[in-house]
């Protein structure tokens, strides 16, 4: 069997096609408008991944597209992204495993599943989203909060399978919509979730040009308003998690994750851990952006491996049946 596993997250398409190196682009779509001119020598009608951001970072007034929009599918752009997934990775899979948020409807789901099988010809396995940290960290009893830019999602597995799970309209976009009002208010720009994240996680200056000025920001101009939001924001979090968890085994609760982009933002781990301290000590993937599609990955080799292997013992099983019965009738042919 040849899987991939493929997260597409509301901000982020992260996919796999041997579990271990993920390629990562970001999950916009944008339509091509005609232009005057084509330096290139080439007219695209949609621009996907890298090429999208490029378009939307440098010119303002276009629409982009993204996959899920307050834990909703779009299934144009979808079906856009899981295409050029498989274009950057090279390969053509016969399987394809992904997961959508614990609250997404069954016919969401059916519908997707129907769209990958009729569009790029392969098997779909559809999982809640943090079903894949858990089996990319070989736990099937455990829970698992998943940060991520649209949702927070949350399920609680009992030996692998679903006990309980929610969606919650907070992901980092909350955070970064309250942000980028400020920064809009204080300076006049707006910033898209990317340079947000680069403010953030790397220090590096943002900035554009208004009435014939450079305006830019830097992490120093945000971080005390940061820190009021991040801890309010990880307090709704905490509170909904708390929820889930009452009554639960505490043999459950031994295995607490935390993951998703959004755990990698300053001090929300430490803000998370914090709160958690008198239930249980939690633990985060060494990569939490790119844990799902490698857990999607391992899935699929789980369940369609195993089918595989039933598959190869039964046909060693026919062909022992089938030489004992050849080995018979050439000893009836001695005697
Ligand atoms: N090193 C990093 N790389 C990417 N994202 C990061 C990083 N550090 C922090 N982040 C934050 O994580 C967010 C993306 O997280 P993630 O990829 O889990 O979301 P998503 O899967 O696209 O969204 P969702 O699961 O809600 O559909 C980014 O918007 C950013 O704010
Ligand atoms: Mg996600």
């Amino acid at each position: 069997m040849n899987p991939i596993g493929l997260d597409i997250g509301t901000n982020y398409t992260k996919a796999t096609k041997d579990g271990k190196k993920v390629t990562i682009f970001p999950s916009i779509v944008v339509y091509g408008e005609e232009k005057d001119w084509s330096l290139k020598g080439e007219e695209k009608e949609v621009y996907v991944g890298e090429e999208a951001l490029a378009i939307i970072q440098s010119l303002e007034n276009v629409e982009a597209m993204r996959p899920l929009h307050e834990g909703r599918l779009m299934h144009q752009s979808y079906m856009e992204l899981a295409r050029h997934a498989l274009k950057v990775l090279d390969t053509n899979p016969d399987t394809i495993a992904t997961g959508l948020p614990v609250k997404s409807s069954k016919s969401e789901r059916e519908a997707l599943a129907r769209d990958l099988k009729e569009q790029l010809k392969v098997e779909p396995l559809i999982f809640p989203e943090p079903v894949g940290t858990l089996a990319h960290l070989g736990i099937d009893t455990g829970v698992c909060v998943d940060i991520g830019f649209g949702t927070t999602d949350i399920v609680v597995l009992s030996h692998m399978e679903y006990l309980r799970g929610d969606t919650l309209l907070v992901g980092v976009d909350w955070l970064y919509e309250n942000i980028e009002v400020l920064v809009r208010n204080s300076v006049g720009i707006s910033i898209t979730p990317e340079e947000l994240t680069g403010l953030l996680t790397t220090d590096c200056e943002v900035g554009r040009v208004r009435s014939g000025k450079r305006i830019t920001i830097s992490q120093k101009d945000i971080s005390s308003e940061y820190e009021k939001l991040m801890k309010s924001w990880i307090e709704r979090i905490v509170s909904r998690t708390k929820l889930m968890l009452e009554g639960l085994s505490t043999t459950i609760v031994d295995n607490l994750v935390l993951t998703g982009g959004g755990s990698l933002l300053p001090g929300v781990y430490e803000e998370f851990s914090r709160s958690f301290e008198e239930v249980a000590k939690v633990t985060r993937p060494d990569d939490p952006v790119t844990s799902n599609a490698r857990g999607y990955y391992a899935l699929a080799k789980i369940l369609f491996g195993d089918e595989e292997k039933e598959e190869a013992e039964k046909a060693s099983e026919k062909g022992k049946d089938e030489s004992k019965k050849k080995g018979k009738v050439k000893k009836e042919e001695v005697s």
